[in-house]
């Protein structure tokens, strides 16, 4: 069933696990992950971020997932990632979207709270969960570059949380998106410390390339929702390449399609054994 992130997070948060969020790119990937949580028994946020949404439309990815979601018994949530404008947040809850991210983090930090709260108030009217972020997550994602990042200062983050008003909080403590040229060294005590001021679930970003020990940590100290990117776009790609490697021939999509598709859903499978949410439902 399609569901808000605000219970799903809650509840994870009460039990000490995390939600994996999983970003797709196409109906392939959107059947991957899906196929994986009802077999693994787990709830799940499938998200697109803005350059996703530029390929194809957000009523396309929605009702991808809705027709897959009316029919599984797991609860699915679709979230906008990384939102980067009021407008983009707006077509995307008045399109459906469940659950959606505006990232303010690149602004000064009454911008960011200003911009929060406008989304904060127009998605709540719904019923609908807004996750913000604070400091910045490092390397790519989409069209941002924010080479090394700037880390969430805790005593900042209860004071952002409280006046926009955000369900959920991404916290920028060492980790960064795309592929990791060096194992990236996390700032555990800096998310103990965010832990300890702010009550609302914690979202870590940048997850593909971190070792699994490092994201149960993240879990133990207040990590609800892992969101994981490139891995599946390189599951994804590796799975299409073997097949065009063995047989050059090959034109029909479906064929390559279904194996990028397997190699995704193995992925999601396995990290949704770290995060924990494995065999919740
Ligand atoms: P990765 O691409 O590094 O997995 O990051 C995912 C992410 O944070 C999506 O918002
Ligand atoms: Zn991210």
């Amino acid at each position: 069933m399609l569901v808000t992130t605000k219970k799903m997070l809650l509840e994870a948060q009460k039990n000490h696990y995390a939600v994996g969020a999983f970003n797709v790119e196409n109906m392939e990937m959107v059947q991957a992950v899906i196929a994986a949580a009802e077999e693994m028994h787990s709830p799940i946020i499938i998200q697109t971020t803005p350059s996703t949404l530029k390929y194809a439309s957000p009523e396309l990815y929605l009702a991808n997932v809705k027709a897959l979601a009316n029919k599984a018994e797991v609860p699915i949530a679709i979230h906008l990632d990384h939102g980067n404008s009021f407008e983009l947040a707006m077509q995307t809850f008045r399109c459906g979207y469940t659950s959606i991210m505006i990232d303010g983090s690149q602004k000064p930090f009454e911008e960011n709270i200003a911009l929060t709260s406008a989304v904060v108030k127009a998605a709540h009217a719904a019923n609908i969960s807004v996750e913000a972020e604070l400091g910045s997550v490092g390397g790519k994602e989409d069209s941002l570059d924010n080479g090394e990042g700037g880390y969430t200062d805790p005593s900042k983050a209860k004071e952002f949380v409280e006046r926009s008003g955000c369900d959920s909080l991404a916290v920028a403590i060492g980790t960064a998106h795309g592929v990791y040229k060096h194992a990236p060294k996390l700032d555990l005590n800096r998310l103990s410390a965010i832990r300890e001021v702010v009550d609302i679930p914690l979202v870590l970003h940048g997850t593909s390339g971190v070792d699994d020990e490092v994201v149960k940590e993240c879990v133990q100290r207040g990590i609800c929702k892992v969101n994981y990117a490139t891995d599946l776009r390189i599951a994804y790609t590796r799975g299409v390449k073997e097949v065009l490697a063995e047989n050059p021939d090959t034109i029909d999509p479906k064929k390559y399609g279904a194996r990028g598709r397997e190699y995704v859903k193995q992925y999601v499978m396995e990290k949704m054994q770290v995060v924990g949410s494995a065999h919740r439902i």
